[in-house]
């Protein structure tokens, strides 16, 4: 049973810094509180509590000249407003990336311009945008809440951080049908996005997902969403006792991921966990495996391999839809005519595959002759970007706001205030 442990999980930026920031004023002043839980995560919360950063629910439950942390969502003026006037000290730990969505809608509403904001209403980072709103503000989360807000002549447009570009690209569609002049920005936290593009890379790979994090978690949430949509058995788990090893068969492929507010801890725990559930089974295999000693040479002969892994085999059958490679494993490799960089080949001829799958559920190794090539062209253009080098493109279709191009097959886009040095009027031109 193969992992797959994605390598951007634990905590962003933002929560990392709220946490240490609660730590830090807990210890400077004797003790402090937060203003709601810090954190989706009853451990973390409770290792705070013990370092002395208690979480508060509510600003009645905060004593008269306490230090209070204002988490990383965020709060509205008001809230500032109430505890000055409790003499409190606010350490304020607001995500730098939230942070500016508050300037941008107080800059709007100060100018007398509608906000609304895309996300969940009853989400506190949602709730305090609005707040800095000022009353200007709203908040959708579907296309049909877009489509039955009034009609409107101007408005800013932002999202809720943890959201998905698709799901905004989307909501964002049917609020232009009701304001005129849409003022959209995207305020999309680039952390959750890195996070989403690395899970739907390792979902797209594997036969069941796990994604850890705490329930109450919005990011974790859109991540099991993302994930599901991708690898049906995908789950969503707190901590390691939650994972019911009956849901995983031997040669499974599993891909481990975690939300942003999930500590390190809790996902290594998991990580551990199914660790321990591979090695048990490889214990039961080798056990069976004993009682033939002739088919345990024979398995000795045999290449091991592994998601990702990039082999030479024989092409040994070609059909219309598919080309048989054995790349001297247990059961042969399958490439899909659609994953082959070339579809001049044939039987005989030696090929570079990646390994997609070690089971494609069939019994079959799936692999992908275009992975690699994708690779490849990727790494070129990040080796370009990092050595400050042109790279020459094709330009391919207009879209709102700039251009789709491709780069050695790999699809980018232009931003249209990118394309020339002056105003660009119709983008059409490049195509
Ligand atoms: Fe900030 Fe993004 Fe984390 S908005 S709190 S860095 S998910």
């Amino acid at each position: 049973m193969p992992l797959f442990v994605a390598g951007l999980a634990g905590y962003c930026y933002g929560v990392r810094r709220a946490m240490e920031t609660a730590e830090k004023a807990a210890r400077e002043n004797g003790g402090c509180v937060t203003l709601g839980s810090i954190i989706h995560n009853p451990q973390a919360v409770a290792d705070l509590a013990a370092k002395g950063a208690v979480c508060a629910e509510s600003i009645d439950q905060i004593r008269n000249g306490a230090v209070c942390v204002i988490r990383s969502h965020g709060e509205p003026p008001e809230t500032y407003e109430q505890l000055r006037a409790k003499n409190v000290t606010v350490v304020d730990a607001t995500c730098p990336t939230v942070s500016r969505i508050h300037r941008l809608a107080e800059e709007a509403a100060n100018q007398g311009r509608n906000v609304i904001v895309v996300g969940r209403a009853s989400h506190p980072e949602v709730k305090a945008i609005l707040g800095w709103a000022k009353g200007h503000g709203k908040a959708v989360l579907t296309q049909e809440e877009a489509l039955a807000l009034p009609p409107m002549k101007e408005a800013l447009i932002v999202c809720q951080t943890t959201l998905s570009l698709e799901r905004y690209r989307h909501v964002c569609a049917a609020i232009c049908r009701r304001v005129e002049k849409p003022d959209i920005r995207n305020t999309n936290c680039q952390a959750t996005a890195l996070r989403r593009e690395e899970a739907a890379e390792i979902a797209h790979k594997a036969d069941a997902m796990i994604v850890v994090g705490g329930s109450e978690s919005s990011n974790t949430r859109e991540l099991w969403e993302l994930c599901k949509s991708i690898c049906p058995r995908s789950v969503r788990v707190e901590c390691a006792q939650e994972i019911d090893p009956s849901g995983y068969k031997p040669g499974d492929l599993i891909g481990i991921t975690a939300g942003a507010s999930t500590p390190e801890g809790t996902f290594k725990e998991v990580v551990a966990r199914m660790n321990d559930i591979e090695n048990k089974e490889q214990i039961t295999e080798n056990n069976e495996t004993a009682e033939s000693d002739f088919m345990a040479d024979v398995e000795k002969t045999l290449k091991q391999i592994r998601p990702g892994q990039v082999i030479v085999g024989t092409v040994v059958q070609i059909t219309d839809d598919e080309v048989c490679v054995n790349v001297g494993y247990k059961a042969d490799g399958l490439v899909k005519k659609a994953d082959l960089s070339s579809t001049d080949v044939k039987i005989g001829d030696e090929i570079e595959v990646e390994v997609v799958k070690v089971n494609d559920g069939a019994g079959n190794v799936l692999l992908s002759q275009r992975n690699i090539v994708n690779r490849r062209a990727w790494d070129a253009i990040v080796a370009a970007y990092e050595a400050g080098e042109f790279v020459d493109g094709v330009g391919k279709e207009a879209v709102k706001g700039g251009l789709l191009a491709q780069i050695n097959g790999i699809r980018t886009f232009i931003p249209a205030s990118q394309l020339s040095l002056r105003y660009v009027e119709k983008i059409d031109e490049f195509v």
